[in-house]
């Protein structure tokens, strides 16, 4: 029985987002704060000379002028999170002049109030020997190579992939796409205070506790010394995933001015040292047999990295699973050049490959005359091929019919530019979507009041997705109570640790913890119902007790022991506390565990000016158990929006010159806005999944955002005859494309 799981309830902190009492990283304010302001290199690349700092400590308000000239060596001990590239050394702030990429904070300037850091920053003058940066992947001077932390990983094949091209239909092309910037409405922002030597960060982070111990590695300080809160985020999407040096930016100014300062990144800066999707290079080729058979599959991707670290995602990865096919091969490199080090962005790796290989498939299935879905029905294979496992569970089959009804497939004319509307081309095409099952061990903490009230609290984070609401309904679930029994806290470091909120890992990951932390504070419960002498049930034997909705019962007795009676039976004054950590068995060494959808696409195109239209958009998922269809379906709503971005409009632009961000700010960096969406869809199919957790929960929040831009660039070939194997798809090409 499910009182909450499942349920579509509001969110809980509906209330305080929409009457602004939400308080995010840049909306706090410590009495007689100082303001810093980031310079930002205009460089691309090499080394600052001099930085001329007198002329702006004299003007009004200046406090500081911080750079590699004056600031402290820090330790910058060495720490990784498994966020971070495991191979190279993040950017260090102010320890030398020397500049790896356009953008690259060079000084802070802080002042009393925003304006006059501000004036401050601009009227910095900073000259310097400038190298010409490479930043454009097709430089024939730049080098790939192999991701150094994962080896054999990066080169995976089965079967023999040389000799399995002849003698079928074949296809074999390249895909690229364009670099990426997350570009959340809220912009990064800290809050930096110090006491003697603790440390308090307001600040946007998807990773608080991580946030604390790699500020304490950086300061060469006590991790229980630094104190991280971030309790509302408005919008990351992996962007607030890794800490980035602003953070540690504002905490020198802190410590050198003596006063809590707080910086917050302009939008054009959000664009330079806060991560970014890779731009990437791809090339598929499938062969199969004239039934559509696939024989053949080969896939290699090149990703661009920074210099000084390796970032590294599934691009390739999912080709091993997604379909049956005995000849394989996937290859993985990265390209280093004079940039800021990418991260994830939703879907990240999936997102990209997914793109090639799902595009691949349609043009394979216009090269067989088959139907896109038939195809890829034909080649459902049975069990993971390329890790030997079987699914936990795969519901591909099921979404391409679900969303093909939903949708109306079975009304479309399968030759290219056929089906009209007027004078408006139209088209349809459809792609899969897959991405992985994450989960690790998160820990809650649970506590009873004594009025017998509900306190939870987890160090996880809520980007948006309505982690608060969705985490208090599997508290509320498993404890019998209602909602507003349960008051759920996030975003500290004090808090018990979790996870990255990342890798649509959270529901599951501190779902889990949260749940057996309440199981625990029952058990406690449940002993002092049965050892304190003033207990109605002192003394009954623990097999006749039992939760019911409320509290305690016992078998065959008509008394229910409600929890503010349990509380007031703890002999001390403090609340009853039980911290507990989630797990998983062995489960995920014996089942690939991935969440599948299916999306389906309808665009109209202008015949005169390619003007594109993405009228409606249908998601299908097989993602697990939904705890929230509300949350769940603005999640995936919002994730499709973000493929469309994907697939139409995002593409951060470099000047070849000076590696300079020439669309760092919303008016030419394009996302979707509510006149370009149309109509979306979301379902979800009922799919139980026993193994990948105890909650039945798959994730969400990338997997909307994968298959979207090829469904798009399908339903535009469909729609055109014009086939673009590169992102974002532009009127241009659709102009210029044969
Ligand atoms: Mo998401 S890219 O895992 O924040």
């Amino acid at each position: 029985m499910n009182a909450f799981i499942g349920k579509s309830e509001k969110r809980v902190d509906g209330r305080l987002k929409v009457t602004g009492r939400a308080q995010y990283a840049g909306d706090f304010h410590l009495p007689g704060q100082l303001y810093g302001v980031i310079v930002s290199s205009t460089a691309g690349l090499g080394e600052v000379t001099s930085i001329d700092s007198a002329a702006v400590e004299s003007m009004p308000g200046i406090v500081a002028v911080i750079s590699h000239v004056n600031a402290p060596k820090l330790a910058y001990k060495p720490h990784k999170a498994f966020i971070d590239p495991q191979v190279g050394e993040r950017l260090h702030m102010f320890q030398d002049g020397g500049i790896r990429f356009y953008g690259q904070p060079v000084a802070v300037v802080v002042a009393d109030t925003l304006d006059h850091a501000e004036r401050g920053a601009q009227a910095l003058s900073i000259r310097y020997d400038r190298k010409r940066p490479k930043v454009d992947l097709r430089d024939p001077s730049l080098v790939t190579l192999v991701p150094e932390a994962m080896g054999e990983e990066a080169s995976k094949s089965r079967g023999d992939v040389r000799q399995a091209i002849a003698g079928v239909v074949t296809v074999d092309n390249e895909y690229d796409i364009a670099r990426e910037n997350h570009t959340p409405i809220e912009t990064h922002a800290t809050l930096a205070s110090w006491s003697g030597d603790k440390l308090t960060l307001w600040t946007k982070s998807q990773f608080v506790v991580n946030e604390q111990a790699e500020i304490a590695a950086i300061f060469d300080i006590d991790p229980a010394n630094v104190q991280v809160n971030s309790p509302f985020i408005g919008g990351a999407f992996g962007t607030s995933l890794r800490t980035w040096p602003h953070v540690t930016v504002a905490a020198i100014a802190a410590k050198m001015t003596g006063k809590p300062v707080k910086v917050t990144l302009s939008r054009k800066q959000t664009f330079y040292t806060t991560g970014h999707r890779p731009l990437t290079h791809q090339r598929v080729r499938l062969s199969a047999t004239p039934e559509g058979r696939l024989t053949h599959v080969e896939h290699e991707g090149t990703a661009e990295t920074s210099r000084y670290e390796q970032y590294a995602e599934a691009l390739v990865s999912a080709t091993q699973y997604m379909y049956s096919c005995p000849n394989l091969s996937t290859h993985y490199h990265l390209q280093p050049c004079d940039t800021s080090t990418p991260t994830y962005m939703r879907g990240p790796g999936e997102a990209s490959g997914i793109f090639a290989i799902e595009s691949a498939m349609d043009e394979l299935a216009y090269k067989l005359g088959m139907d896109p879905i038939a195809l890829r029905k034909a080649n459902e294979p049975t069990v993971d091929e390329g890790s030997g496992l079987p699914f936990s569970s795969r519901s591909l089959v099921q979404c391409y019919e679900a969303g093909a009804k939903r949708f109306g497939w079975e009304k479309r004319s399968s030759e290219p530019a056929s089906m009209k509307d007027g004078r408006l081309m139209v088209g349809w095409g459809m792609a899969s979507g897959t991405y992985p099952v994450w989960f690790a061990p998160a820990s809650a903490r649970a506590r009873i009041t004594p009025a017998g009230a509900f306190e939870v609290e987890a160090a996880a984070s809520d980007m948006g997705p309505g982690t608060y609401t969705s985490i208090t309904q599997v508290a509320a679930e498993t404890l019998g109570v209602p909602m507003n029994a349960v008051t759920f806290r996030l975003g500290q470091s004090d808090f018990p640790p979790t996870p990255p909120h990342g890798g649509s890992m959270t529901m599951a990951s501190v779902g889990s913890g949260v749940r057996v932390a309440c199981q625990g504070l029952q058990a406690e419960l449940l002993k002092l119902a049965t050892t304190n002498m003033s207990s109605p049930f002192a003394g009954a034997p623990v097999e006749e007790l039992y939760w019911e909705t409320g509290g305690l019962r016992r078998r065959g007795k008509r008394q229910q022991l409600g929890y503010r009676q349990l509380a007031a039976l703890n002999p001390t004054s403090d609340p009853i506390t039980v911290t507990a950590t989630g797990s998983r068995g062995e489960e995920a060494s014996k089942y690939s565990m991935h969440a599948f959808g299916a999306v389906f696409v309808e665009v109209a195109i202008d015949p005169d000016v390619y003007t594109m239209q993405v009228r409606r958009m249908v998601g299908a998922y097989g993602a697990g158990r939904i705890i929230n269809p509300r949350l769940a379906t603005s999640q995936c709503v919002g994730g499709m929006i973000g493929g469309m971005g994907m697939a139409l409009m995002e593409s951060t632009v470099l000047d070849r010159r000076d590696g300079r961000p020439i669309n760092a700010h919303m008016a030419d960096y394009l996302v979707p806005v509510n006149l370009d969406i149309g109509n979306i869809q979301v379902h979800f199919l009922d799919e139980e999944d026993v193994h990948v957790n105890s909650l039945g929960v798959k994730g969400l929040g990338e997997i909307s955002l994968v298959g979207v831009a090829p469904a798009i660039a399908n339903a535009i070939y469909h729609a055109t005859g014009k086939r673009v194997r590169h992102l974002p798809i532009r009127i241009e090409n659709l102009l210029h494309e044969a």
